[in-house]
């Protein structure tokens, strides 16, 4: 059957390749906001609540009658301590997803075993939920550099609505360093500069790390005196956390100073065509300065709604493989991309036709 061109197979199978890594799923300051949280990924519903000073994710799906776990409440069960109870008949799940109450149950009868909803590996970094869907995780989460780094002041933490495109062109669309002439013209790219950077580009890791020089208009990443048309030459380093995390260290190069200012991003692969992204920035220098550089932000918000219309044209919603020749990338220009592409081929995350 087909969803939107893509079969129900394909997505299944773009869902398992997926499911043993760690996903951000919303902002940690959501709990402290409100007790219970539901969220999604890879189409699976999530409640996400403290029990017992712990942090729990459970399928958002009540084993009883199918009602939704995220909007009851926390409640104490004897010999179990907190517990999450659904809001329709009031059974109660622990932390492992194990029904441990059931109001209703007649004297001398068992909870059945089969009373559970799935529990999943969840932890806090870097200000975001992250979720693992899988028994183990493959990897840690991806390291994002110098974020816990007290030479850095943090900027904030930012969420994005979800654009309606794969995870990995939302990926690929931040990575991708040529269409800054054509996007974003006058931001970061000039259309009189058109030639590929020359990418250095290699494996670390769990990371794909790119190296590369090139020529921005001179913009508030770079210096906060913005100088009207001027071009300048900026070194980046984009680390990409395999699947789903990207990472840029980005410094003047006409300066002897070590000003750096370091972009991130997290995204959660929601749906197979739904991602939310997650954003923060940092930088070594004016940290004494509380307020961050409202100028800076406005840019990002400008760079990624340009990126947003183009990204959400694209199709197939998720990555051909190369053998197909469905792409037409061009070296040198492309190769970040082409990297990328090949481990997601290499690990699955790609169309399977
Ligand atoms: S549907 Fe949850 S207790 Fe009945
Ligand atoms: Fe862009």
């Amino acid at each position: 059957m087909l969803v939107n061109g893509v079969t129900q197979e394909t997505i299944l199978a773009y869902y398992d390749s997926l499911r043993a890594f760690w996903h951000p799923v919303l902002p940690a300051s959501h709990l402290e906001e409100c007790p219970i949280v539901s969220a999604e990924l890879l189409e699976v519903p999530l409640a996400i609540t403290h029990l017992n000073g712990k942090l729990v994710a459970l399928y958002d799906v009540c084993r009883h009658f199918q009602a939704q776990l995220s909007i009851g409440e926390i409640r104490h069960v004897e010999g179990h301590g907190d517990c999450l109870m659904c809001p329709y008949h009031g059974w109660s799940y622990a932390a492992n997803g194990q029904c441990v109450d059931i109001p209703q149950l007649g004297e001398n009868r068992d909870i059945p075993e089969s009373a559970r909803v799935d529990s999943y590996h969840v932890q806090t970094k870097y200000g975001l939920i992250w979720v693992c869907l899988a028994d183990e995780p493959i990897h840690d989460i991806p390291q994002l550099p110098d974020l816990e780094n007290s030479d850095f002041l943090m900027g904030p933490l930012r969420s994005y609505d979800a654009w309606i495109a794969s995870a990995p062109r939302v990926i690929m669309a931040a990575l991708d360093d040529t269409h800054g002439a054509w996007v974003h013209e006058g931001l970061v790219g000039d259309r009189e500069h058109p030639e590929p950077p020359d990418h250095k580009v290699h494996r670390d890791g769990n990371n794909l790390v790119v190296n590369f020089t090139m020529l921005q208009p001179d913009n508030p990443t770079i210096t906060e005196e913005v100088v009207e048309e001027s071009l300048r030459e900026v070194s980046i380093t984009t680390t990409v956390g395999i699947p789903n995390t990207i990472h840029f260290n980005i410094k003047a190069l006409d300066t002897n100073d070590n000003h750096v200012t370091l972009i991130w991003q997290a995204v959660c692969p929601v749906l197979y065509n739904k991602t939310l992204t997650f954003w923060g920035s940092a930088r070594n220098y004016d940290t004494d300065k509380l307020v961050w550089n409202a100028e800076f932000e406005q840019m990002q918000d400008t760079l990624r709604e340009q990126d947003r219309e183009i990204v959400e044209s694209q199709r197939p919603w998720l990555l051909p493989p190369f053998w197909t020749k469905t792409e037409l990338p061009v070296r040198p220009a492309d190769l970040p991309l082409i990297e990328y592409q090949k481990w997601l081929e290499e690990l699955g995350i790609v169309t399977r036709i």
